[in-house]
């Protein structure tokens, strides 16, 4: 099948954004399959820069933009990013679908005030949780929904009180928002969104029979998957692989390519376990030279060492078939850069990720040490870069046993090295 999932490979903000910008000029629709606007990528358009949450990165490259049944919805935000992209590129081309769960202003309120009580996770605090949440539990608004004032009242009546009892109740907040004027409000959401409303799943289906090529762009990365993360400390949602045809709706197939975005060192950006983070003036450094900042929160991100355990196990968990190694340039000047081989736990060894979290929060990195290098943004071809920089590279290669297909050195879209 012609189609092409890109995926991070650690904990999000692996730089995505630019590597699907980079595969989506070849590409008929881009398609967003799970998260929420706690995404966040920038896309560069006539010399300027935006930050977008929701859309999917193609949106820039002009393709049928895919908002799939996994992804959660503010339709503020959706709105808001539609504007600004259609005053800069003109008319894009959007469906999202029916079954997509509405983020609610309530969502984001319970957000904010389950993290005071239920232990730190460190959320971007857009309602994502309580919006999965509801949509387990059967008492979601969906896409339809909203598009249809009649069953909005409905559905919101049902589950209006209950939420306000407990954001009262439970958590000691005051609303400042009533079940009518939030009817008001959304309901005129939907009277604009309601040309969008599509079924992606239709869609894709037959745009895959009909072999035009689809790239499905995930959010966040492998470690906040809801299942398969350092859980608690994750996303409710599955960023890997796998999650691409669950939140499209697509039955399984061979995809032709799945692309692991990692960068040549790691951050994360909340609470939760990073054996190899930095601290002091290293980390300082690598922060400043990364700009190492939330794109959707503005939060410092903790920053740190290339983790190869991590790296293995996101292959077991997406099945790889290449990986995109981006912002190697940020190592420059560093007279010394390491990678963490493995791990030891109470001197047991484990080259991927321990199955058992008090394992993991115990996981002591076991580093190789490199030569540093200066990378410029102007090379062309991996030949080109330092001699340390191509050794850097090819450890990786041979120590995850993935290929590597793209080496980004630069924010710039011709910052990137094809190999
Ligand atoms: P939530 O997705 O807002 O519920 O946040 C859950 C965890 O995922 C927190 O640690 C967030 O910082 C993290 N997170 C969510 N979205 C992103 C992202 O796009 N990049 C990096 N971290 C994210």
């Amino acid at each position: 099948m012609p189609a092409r999932i890109i995926v991070g490979a650690q904990f999000g903000d692996e730089g995505k954004g630019k590597i699907t910008d980079f595969f989506s000029a070849k590409m008929d629709f881009v398609a967003r399959y799970q998260g929420g606007n706690n995404a966040g990528h920038t896309v560069c358009v006539k010399d300027q820069t935006f930050k977008l949450h929701l859309l999917p990165s193609g949106v820039v490259q002009k393709k049928h933009l895919l908002i799939g049944a996994g992804v959660v919805v503010d339709p503020k935000v959706l709105l808001e990013e539609i504007a600004l992209i259609e005053s800069l590129i003109g008319k894009i081309k959007l469906t999202v679908d029916a079954r997509a769960n509405i983020i609610m202003p309530y969502h984001v309120l319970l957000d904010a005030s389950i993290e005071g009580k239920q232990g730190k996770i460190g959320t971007t605090k857009r309602g994502i949780g309580p919006c999965y949440s509801d949509r387990a539990a059967r008492i979601g608004i969906r896409f339809e929904d909203l598009v249809d004032e009649k069953i909005l009242r409905e559905k919101l009546h049902k589950v209006f009180s209950i939420k306000k009892k407990i954001l009262e109740a439970v958590y000691g907040k005051h609303l400042d928002f009533n079940e009518k004027q939030v009817l008001k409000e959304y309901a005129a959401y939907g009277k604009k969104l309601r040309h969008y409303l599509g079924d992606v799943s239709t869609i894709l289906d037959s745009a895959l029979r009909q072999k035009k090529r689809v790239l499905f762009e995930g959010a966040q990365g492998t470690f906040l998957d809801n299942d398969f993360g350092t859980y608690p400390f994750v996303t409710s949602s599955h960023p890997i692989s796998a999650g691409a045809l669950v939140g499209t709706g697509l039955g399984l197939r061979k995809i032709e390519n799945i692309s692991g975005v990692t960068k040549a060192y790691t951050t994360r950006v909340g609470e939760g376990p990073f054996p190899t983070e930095l601290h002091g003036k290293q980390a300082t450094l690598l922060r400043k030279q990364g700009n190492e900042f939330g794109t959707t929160t503005g939060r410092p991100r903790r920053v740190g060492w290339l983790d190869l355990p991590l790296i293995r196990t996101a292959h077991r968990l997406n099945n790889f078939s290449e990986l995109a190694i981006t912002k190697l340039d940020v190592l420059s000047g560093f007279k010394e850069i390491k990678i963490c081989t493995h791990y030891k736990v109470g001197g047991k060894k484990f080259s991927e990720v321990p199955m058992l979290s008090k394992d993991f929060e115990k996981a002591k990195p076991v580093y190789k040490s490199f030569k540093g290098f200066n990378v410029s943004g102007k090379e062309k071809t991996f030949s080109r870069l330092p001699k340390e920089a191509q050794n850097y590279l090819k450890f990786i290669e041979k120590n995850t046993g993935v290929k590597i297909a793209l080496v980004s050195v630069g924010a710039k879209r011709n910052e990137t090295i094809p190999r």
